[in-house]
C-alpha cells in the first residue's frame, strides 16, 4: 500500500476505534498552507450522523492524533476542520522508502485482465492525426493499468475490411487491368506476382477511388461487389486483398514504432470473419434479428428512448458484412480466446453511437458474460486554429507523418547543437518532437477538442513535453556529475521548498488511480508538471555540488534522484522518450 494511503487508513482506524463509522476516508491537501499541509473535513458529517457538536468529536479525533509521531500541528478550525502537517521525521522516512523502491509510491488494483482495443489504422489509408490521438491515448492507458497491476492485452484492431480496400481494389484494377488478380482463369500462384505498388501509390489511390465512387454509381457498385468478394475470400481479388494488407500493415507498423505504441496483437476486423458463422448462430438462435429490405438487422432502441437509435445492420442486402458486424464477431473471439474481465475501446467521438449499438446488441444476444464490463473511451479532436479539425493547407486530410514532421521542423529549431553529437541529431530530434506532440495530446481531458500549435508544443519553457525532458535529463546530469558524493540517505529537511517536494511526491497514488477512473491522462500530465516545477525551483535556489553541509548534500541528492525516478515512470507511463542530451 502506498504511504498516504497507509497513513490515511491508520487516521480511518483512530477515527472508527472513536465509534465512528466511515465509508471512506481521505486527506484533503490542504489550499491554505499556512493552516497547515491536510485537513479532515469529516467532523461535520459524523456531527449530523451521530446527533454531536462536531468540534467534540475533532476535539477527540485531535487527541489521539497527536500521538502519532507522523503528525504534527493538529489545530482544529471554524465548526470543526482538523488542521494537520506532517512531521520532519516522516516526510525524511518517505523519501527513504521510495529511494528504496519507486512502486511504494503505487496503490495496486486488484487483478483483472483487460483487451484494449485502439489505435485502429486503416489498410491501404494513411494513418491521419485521428488515428495519432487513438494510438497515443490508448499506449498510455495501457502503460497506466499495467503499472497498477491489470493484465492488459492491446490489440491494433486494423481496419482492413470495409469497402475502402473494395474502392482501392477497384482502382488498381482500373490502372492495372492486365494483373492476374483479375483473371479467374489464372493457374499460377498468387504469391509470386510482383504487385507494381508501394504503400505510397496505395495512400494516393484511396482518396482518388473515394472521389470518383462518390459520382459514379458504377463504379461504386464495383466496388460493394469487390468487397463482397473479400469477405467470401473469393480466388484472385483475396489474395490481391492480402498483398495489399502486406504491404500497409509494414508501414503502420513503422509509424506507431516512431510514436513508441506497442501492440500484442495485430488483429484486424477481418480476423474476425472466422468467428461471423458462429455470431449469426448466436444471434439466429436469440431471437432478436430481423429481416428488414433484404437486410438482417437487430433493434437496439430502447422503448422509451427518445434520441436516434438505428438498428444495427448485421448482414447488408448484397451480403457483405457492416463494421458493426465485425465488432460483434471480434467480441467472440476475444472472448474465446482471452475471457477478459473488461474490454476497452478507444476511438474517435464520433464513434459514441457505433459503439453503443455494438454493446446493446452484444448484451441482447448476451454474447458474453453480463459481468464483461465493455468501456468505449471517446476522445474530442486535435483542430486548427479556425477550431475545425487540423487539415492540410489545401483543405486536405492531415497525415500522421506529415504532422510529425512540421513537429520535427519546430524542434530543430530548438536542440542544443554544441551538446547533441552529429551522428544522434535525427534519433534526438524525433524522440523530442514525437515527446512534444504526444505530451500536448494528453494535456487536456480526452474528451476535450485542442488546437495544434507546434511552435507552443515544442518550447522547451512552458507546460510542454520538451521542459518536462530537458528538466529530467537535468536531474540525471546532476546525479552522474556528483556519483562519487554519497547518495544513500535523505538524513534531513532544509526548507519548505524541500517540504513541498515531498508532500507532492505523495500525492502521486492518488492522482494515478484518478487517471485511471477517469480514463484520461490530463491529471498525470499536470502532475509531473507541477513536480518538475517545483524540483526546478529547488534546483535554482540550491548549489547542490558546492554544498558544504555533506548531510544536506546527500539528502538532496536522494531528493533528487526520487524526483528523476518519479519522471521518468511517469513519462514512460505517458508513452513520452527521453534522449540522452538535447
Ligand atoms: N478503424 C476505425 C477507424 O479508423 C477504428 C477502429 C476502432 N475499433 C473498433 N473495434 N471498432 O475509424
Amino acid at each position: 500500500m502506498s504511504i498516504i494511503k497507509t497513513l490515511e487508513t491508520d487516521i480511518k482506524k483512530i477515527i472508527e476505534d472513536l465509534g465512528y463509522s466511515l465509508d471512506k476516508f481521505t486527506l484533503e491537501v490542504s489550499k491554505r498552507k499556512d493552516l497547515g499541509d491536510y485537513q479532515i473535513n469529516d467532523c461535520m458529517n459524523l456531527a449530523k450522523a451521530y446527533s454531536k457538536n462536531p468540534r467534540i468529536i475533532a476535539e477527540e479525533i485531535k487527541e489521539k492524533l497527536v500521538q502519532d509521531y507522523r503528525l504534527k500541528n493538529i489545530n482544529i478550525a471554524g465548526p470543526g476542520f482538523i488542521n494537520l502537517s506532517l512531521s520532519d521525521k516522516f516526510l525524511i522516512d518517505t523519501i527513504n522508502l521510495l529511494n528504496e523502491d519507486i512502486d511504494n509510491n503505487i496503490d495496486k488494483k486488484e487483478f483483472k485482465k483487460i483487451i484494449m482495443d485502439y489505435g485502429g489504422a486503416n489498410v491501404a489509408k494513411a494513418l491521419h492525426v485521428g488515428h495519432l490521438r487513438s494510438a497515443n491515448i490508448g499506449e498510455a492507458l495501457k502503460r497506466l493499468a499495467r503499472k497498477l497491476g491489470y493484465e492488459v492485452i492491446s490489440d491494433a484492431h486494423l481496419g482492413d475490411y470495409g469497402r475502402p480496400l473494395g474502392l482501392v481494389i477497384v482502382e488498381i484494377k482500373n490502372m492495372y487491368p492486365d494483373l492476374p488478380y483479375f483473371d479467374i482463369n489464372y493457374k499460377g500462384n498468387y504469391s509470386e506476382i510482383e504487385l507494381p505498388i508501394t504503400n505510397s501509390d496505395l495512400e494516393r489511390i484511396y482518396p482518388v477511388a473515394s472521389l470518383k465512387s462518390k459520382t459514379d454509381e458504377k463504379y461504386l457498385d464495383e466496388a460493394r461487389i469487390i468487397t463482397t468478394k473479400i469477405q467470401n475470400h473469393e480466388k484472385g481479388i483475396y489474395d490481391l486483398w492480402k498483398k495489399i494488407i502486406d504491404i500497409s500493415k509494414k508501414e503502420i507498423k513503422e509509424v506507431y514504432d516512431k510514436l513508441n505504441v506497442y501492440y500484442d496483437l495485430w488483429e484486424g476486423e477481418s480476423d474476425a470473419s472466422e468467428y461471423i458463422p458462429e455470431l449469426l448462430e448466436i444471434l439466429e438462435n436469440s431471437g432478436i434479428t430481423k429481416k428488414s429490405e433484404g437486410a438482417t438487422i437487430i433493434e437496439v432502441k430502447e422503448a422509451e428512448e427518445t434520441s436516434p437509435m438505428p438498428p444495427l445492420l448485421v448482414v447488408k442486402s448484397n451480403g457483405s458484412y457492416s463494421y458493426e458486424t465485425t465488432d460483434l464477431a471480434t467480441i467472440v473471439e476475444r472472448k474465446k480466446k482471452f475471457n477478459p474481465d473488461e474490454i476497452w475501446y478507444c476511438a474517435d467521438e464520433r464513434q459514441q453511437l457505433h459503439f453503443e449499438q455494438v454493446f446493446r446488441a452484444t448484451r441482447k444476444a448476451k454474447l458474453i458474460d453480463d459481468s464483461v464490463k465493455l468501456e468505449y473511451i471517446g476522445f474530442g479532436t486535435m483542430n486548427g486554429e479556425d477550431g475545425k479539425p487540423f487539415k492540410t493547407r489545401d483543405g486536405g486530410v492531415m497525415s500522421l507523418n506529415s504532422l510529425i514532421d512540421i513537429v520535427k521542423e519546430e524542434t530543430r529549431k530548438r536542440i542544443n547543437y554544441d551538446i547533441v553529437a552529429e551522428d544522434k541529431v535525427e534519433e534526438t530530434v524525433e524522440k523530442i518532437a514525437i515527446s512534444a506532440l504526444k505530451y500536448a495530446d494528453l494535456i487536456p481531458h480526452r474528451t476535450t477538442d485542442y488546437i495544434f500549435c507546434p511552435e507552443k508544443f515544442s518550447d522547451v519553457e512552458g507546460k510542454t513535453g520538451p521542459y518536462l525532458l530537458y528538466s529530467t535529463i537535468r536531474m540525471k546530469s546532476l546525479l552522474l556529475k556528483s556519483y562519487e558524493y554519497k547518495q544513500d540517505d535523505y538524513i534531513k529537511i532544509n526548507n519548505d521548498t524541500d517540504r513541498d517536494i515531498v508532500l507532492e511526491l505523495l500525492e502521486l497514488p492518488n492522482i494515478l488511480t484518478k487517471s485511471l477512473e477517469s480514463k484520461s491522462l490530463n491529471d498525470i500530465a499536470d502532475y509531473v508538471y507541477t513536480l518538475t516545477n517545483k524540483y526546478n525551483k529547488f534546483y535554482s535556489e540550491n548549489r547542490v555540488l558546492l554544498e558544504e553541509d555533506k548531510q544536506l548534500q546527500e539528502s538532496w541528492l536522494v531528493l533528487t534522484k526520487v524526483v528523476y525516478n518519479t519522471n521518468i515512470l511517469l513519462l514512460d507511463i505517458l508513452g513520452l522518450m527521453v534522449p540522452e542530451k538535447m
